[in-house]
């Protein structure tokens, strides 16, 4: 391996027997684990760095922070093609993009000022003499290994043999083509953005977004809230999880909640009830009424390994996070929506987002104090394994955690492979 990387790490920390599934606390807790996850998980996976929609013109840019290194990306004013560049001055390494979003026709550095087009090219030095034959093309931004996106979605990845976008999906594309297909105008981010800290070690956010066994006891307020409004939840949720390949998973589910495509009410009322008949119709004719249906009617909670999660639920929300600390991540979450919404029916989605998913909603505060208090608990000692054997023997279920052990086997995977190189 690498110099510095430990083998085996993976075997070690996962244990798995016929109907016995535990992941050793050491997964979250050790600052030595986050180091090899930093080189083996994040430097050699695709991951989510933002979607087209975010930089429609040519200039527009966001800044991003992708598995720990700042970056930005930006449609190049030539190519109209995405760049991802690496947020560092070729000269002395000052981060040269130093905004969230915005439009540049230039990036300057504010350090000493040498400025680089959208293309990423040095396009000037002041005082150029003092340099005599300056390196314009070897000395332009350097891109990030490799870029590319799928239906929308951009990822990155800093190693360049990673194996092609498409493949690394797996069957995770399906689902990313149920989400995208059921906005026929296709869909776009929506601006503003929720970021928030969680004290707790990111994996446990990534078992969180797809449990569906924690809902009706965490998220107790929200059950009560819906039997309020006159919802009938007797019939609970029913659906599977499901491994998607590469370490991807799904929740995919029936519930009696509303859905923002197609199924409005009970969340929204009846007053949406046009929209409703209007986009299921058009969802059938395109896609036939099995897929329609399977578009309209059911949730999913979808983990794109290692770190992006979309949830299709009452809202559309598109959420990746990094560790800053083994106890420590940040979330950033947007909200998907399909082009050209009625007004009101964005709006809507708007309050579900913020209502429900939103760092102050009716989800959210009940996952991050679930959250920190595993990290809390794992603080004590004395218990040195998580059980995450449900549903074992039996075919898996939403309520199950089959779809976390897909997660972790890839992780066992990855923190065991002797392959790997450093990335620079
Ligand atoms: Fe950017 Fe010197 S570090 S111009
Ligand atoms: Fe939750």
């Amino acid at each position: 391996p690498p110099s510095g990387l430990i083998t085996g790490t993976g075997s070690r920390l996962v244990a798995e027997e016929p109907e016995r599934f535990r992941v050793h606390r050491d997964a979250m807790t050790s600052p030595a684990v986050l180091t090899e996850e930093q080189r083996r998980i994040f430097d050699h996976n695709w991951l989510y760095v933002g979607h087209e929609s975010e930089i429609e013109n040519p200039g527009d840019y966001v800044r991003r922070q992708v598995g720990g290194r700042p970056l930005f990306m930006v449609r190049g004013a030539k190519s109209n093609q995405v760049n991802v560049f690496h947020n560092s001055c070729t000269h002395r390494g000052a981060v040269v993009c130093r905004r969230d979003q915005g439009n540049a026709k230039v990036f300057q550095c504010f350090y000493h000022a040498w400025t680089f087009d959208s293309e990423g090219k040095l396009s000037g030095v002041p005082d150029r003499e003092a340099y005599g034959n300056l390196d314009w093309e070897g000395l332009g931004l350097k891109r990030v290994a490799r870029v590319a996106s799928y239906r929308g979605f951009v990822f990155c990845c800093y190693d360049p043999d990673v194996v092609e976008l498409e493949t690394y999906l797996a069957d995770a594309k399906d689902y990313l083509d149920l989400v995208v297909d059921a906005a026929p105008a296709g869909m776009e981010i929506l601006r503003g953005t929720n970021e928030y800290g969680i004290d707790a070690n990111w994996k446990l956010l990534v078992e969180n977004s797809i449990d569906g066994y924690h809902a009706v006891s965490t998220h107790d307020t929200y059950f009560k809230y819906l039997v309020a409004l006159g919802t009938d939840v007797s019939g609970g949720v029913d659906g599977v999880g499901r491994s998607l390949g590469n370490g991807h998973a799904v929740i995919d589910y029936r519930a009696p909640w509303g859905r923002p495509i197609a199924k409005w009410e009970p969340l929204f009322g009846d007053a949406a009830r046009v929209e409703i008949d209007r986009l299921r119709a058009e969802l059938t004719e395109r896609f036939g009424e099995a897929r329609a249906r399977w578009m309209c009617e059911h949730n999913r909670n979808l983990l794109v390994y290692p770190n992006l999660i979309i949830n299709d639920i009452q809202a559309v929300t598109v959420r990746t996070f990094m560790p800053v600390a083994v106890d420590r991540m940040i979330v950033t979450a947007w909200e998907l929506a399909p082009r050209n919404e009625e007004p009101d029916v964005r709006q809507r989605r708007l309050d579900s987002f913020l209502t429900f998913l939103g760092p102050g909603g009716f989800a959210t505060p009940d996952d991050v104090e679930a959250l920190e208090s595993c990290q809390q608990g794992f603080a004590s000692g004395g218990v040195e394994w998580n059980d995450i054997s449900r549903g074992m023997a039996r075919p898996p279920a939403a309520n199950d955690e089959a779809q976390m052990r897909a997660f972790w086997r890839r992780w066992r995977d990855d923190m065991d492979r002797d392959d790997l190189r450093s990335m620079p």
